[in-house]
């Protein structure tokens, strides 16, 4: 008989730690009140599929996470995750923000061991609640080895998503996370089944190192509409480092707003043409000559981890072509 798996679980609050008054509450509820212990000792069986630890780090609506709480969580799981004695880790995460701190472990652990984020849409407390079998299911990734060298992983309903691809795309029902190109396998019965693996870099083959990373550098995003005006953008440009446009479209800019965009360019600052449209890819000299304003374009990233890449990026590159190329290789 092989010997179980080490597995350590790591609280920090969202709707997997919520409880509502009543099994009616799906959506009104209160975030972040169950401890890890508790959480995990509501599913007995996830116990035979691993020697569990739990650890509650934080215990907060994910909302909050800003990049203190990134790099917090990131070196808790690297410590982790070099100890002979861990052979993986599972995050439990509020489900709005777990797609960034995801990728953000995704580019900068480095570590070929399973580590895997979950939440869930519906508290414990709730009828059909997903929390269980998420952490479950997601218990049962992360004590895999078929789950070794995948990167960061965020399992919910049955599905294995890639760190880099997913997004949640609903606000409520509890089919909320999406990948673009689809999940990377299914979970059935405590077993993960792999069909694809990740195509872009990711952990062991990034530059990143949440261990050597003490401060990331600002970048913020502005999400377009019509009416936005240039001194709204300009005063989010004055202090960043990089600035993701969440455009229109296939990354479109208002013509009100290129001479702003294109100064903050010329200053120093990082401009990227994302798209806010939340899927497909914004072409390099596409809708707009980048080469000819010093701009950058995401590739396919969605602004969000658009915003953390060009954040990672900055930590090791000022060159444009340099940083361009990031977003064509992770
Ligand atoms: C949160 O992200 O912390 C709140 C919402 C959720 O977990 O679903």
């Amino acid at each position: 008989m092989t010997a179980k798996p080490n597995i350590v679980v790591i609280g920090t609050g969202g709707t997997i730690a919520g409880q509502g008054k009543a099994a009616v509450n799906t959506s009104a509820y209160l975030c972040s009140v169950l401890g890890i212990d508790e959480i995990l000792d509501a599913i007995p069986h996830a116990f035979a599929l691993a020697n569990l630890r739990a650890e509650q780090l934080l215990q907060t609506g994910s909302e909050n996470f800003n990049n203190d709480h990134l790099l917090v969580i990131g070196k808790r799981v690297a410590e982790l995750l070099a100890r002979q004695d861990v052979d993986g880790v599972v995050v439990t995460h509020g489900t709005d923000t777990i797609e960034e701190t995801a990728y953000f472990l995704h580019l900068t652990l480095k570590s070929s061991k399973p580590a895997v984020v979950v939440g869930a849409m519906r508290p414990p407390s709730a009828m059909s609640s997903d929390a269980a079998l998420n952490l479950y299911d997601a218990l049962a990734v992360a004590a895999h080895p078929s789950s070794r060298s995948m990167g960061t992983l965020v399992v919910a309903n049955n599905e294995i998503h890639s760190a880099r691809d997913v997004v949640k795309s609903n606000s409520f029902k509890l089919e909320a996370f999406h990948s673009p190109y689809g999940a990377l396998g299914y979970v059935i019965e405590g077993e993960p089944r792999y069909y694809r693996r990740p195509a872009r870099a990711h952990t062991l083959d990034t530059p990143w190192s949440v261990e050597t990373l003490d401060v990331l550098p600002k970048v913020d995003i502005v999400y377009a509409y019509g009416a936005l005006e240039a001194q709204a953008v300009e005063s989010i440009a004055a202090n960043a480092r990089g600035l993701i446009y969440a455009g229109t479209g296939n990354g479109n800019v208002a013509r009100h707003l290129v001479d702003m965009l294109c100064n903050a360019a010329r200053r120093g600052v990082q401009v990227v043409r994302a798209s806010r449209t939340g899927a497909g890819i914004v072409l390099r000299n596409g809708a707009q000559p980048d080469d000819d304003y010093g701009w950058l374009t995401v590739d396919d990233q969605v602004p969000q981890k658009a915003r953390l890449l060009l954040t990672l990026a900055l930590t090791s590159s000022a060159d444009r072509r340099a940083l361009q190329a990031v977003f064509e290789r992770y």
